[in-house]
């Protein structure tokens, strides 16, 4: 998909770090807070996108190996320009745990941002534990529920006012994880050992324009049935009482300068294999 106006001709991956980074990196600060990455480490950067992680680690950590891993071809091509091309550092794979024969034994996976994307989390964590080297760690991203994910749950909770038969934000599978508990549990059936669930409370300030193009542009919405909803088939009136019903249910979030400042809170999970 390509941008249009000011932004035609704008890769998938460009408009990935134009929409979504400005939200995403905060995470990427407190996931790499106090992780412990050896020399010469073996890293799995799980669900990489367009390597906001892979390229932090790198910064951080330059003798340590990186494997990005993710089955979105767009958003790796992204990443690989921003590497600047074939790099020693840095293995870029196509695909899933599943889906590739991918044989790490990572001493550290991160995975920011992914577990909640994933038709099964449970499953997904058994797989990074199975590509974890003994004493290896775990430290994840995971979007909170939409009781603090509050960016997010605002758009939903519009569409399913202003857009008949769209679903409800509590029923999102992505604000699955309303409770810590239900994440830690999760992990320890999946292997790991010792996991550990802390608050991971951020936020987005933006435009009352930039948060309307992060939401409406990048986040999918859904009827109760699952069938996705065509966004771009919306009538002029009914994306303007969406984005003013979503700007709204924000308005607490108002400073006096005019700019928003919504809480996008999540889960860090640590835990060793
Ligand atoms: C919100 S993005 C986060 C990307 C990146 N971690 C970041 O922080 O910018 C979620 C990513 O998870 C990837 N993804 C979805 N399902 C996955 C799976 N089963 N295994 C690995 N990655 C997956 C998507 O392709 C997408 O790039």
């Amino acid at each position: 998909m390509t941008g249009s106006g000011r932004w035609a001709g704008e890769t998938p991956g460009q408009r990935y770090d134009r929409l979504a980074l400005p939200f995403v990196r905060h995470y990427t600060r407190l996931l790499l807070h106090g992780t412990v990455v050896p020399d010469a480490g073996q890293v799995l950067d799980h669900g990489a996108g367009t390597g906001e992680v892979s390229l932090a680690i790198h910064r951080r950590h330059p003798t340590a190996s990186v494997t990005a891993l993710d089955p979105d071809p767009d958003l790796l091509a992204q990443l690989r320009v921003k590497a600047g091309g074939d790099a020693a550092w840095l293995a870029v794979v196509h695909g899933t745990l599943d889906t590739t024969s991918i044989t790490i034994s990572a001493d550290v996976i991160f995975s920011q941002l992914v577990l909640s994307l994933t038709t099964n989390p449970g499953h997904e964590l058994a797989a990074m534990r199975a590509h974890t080297a003994p004493g290896g760690t775990l430290r994840a991203a995971v979007l909170a529920g939409p009781d603090r994910m509050l960016a997010f749950a605002a758009y939903w909770q519009a569409a399913s006012a202003v857009i008949p038969g769209a679903l409800a934000a509590s029923a999102y599978p992505h604000l699955r994880f309303t409770r810590p508990d239900s994440l830690r549990q999760l992990a320890e059936a999946a292997g790991w050992q010792q996991p550990r669930v802390e608050p991971a409370d951020t936020h987005r300030t933006a435009t009352a324009a930039q948060l309307w193009q992060w939401l409406s542009q990048t986040l999918p919405l859904y009827t109760a049935d699952g069938d996705v909803i065509a966004t771009d088939a919306l009538s002029r009136a009914r994306s303007d009482a969406l984005r003013r019903a979503t700007l709204e249910h924000l308005g607490q979030y108002r400073n006096s300068g005019g700019n928003y400042e919504v809480p996008t809170a999540g889960w860090l999970l640590t835990a060793v294999a």
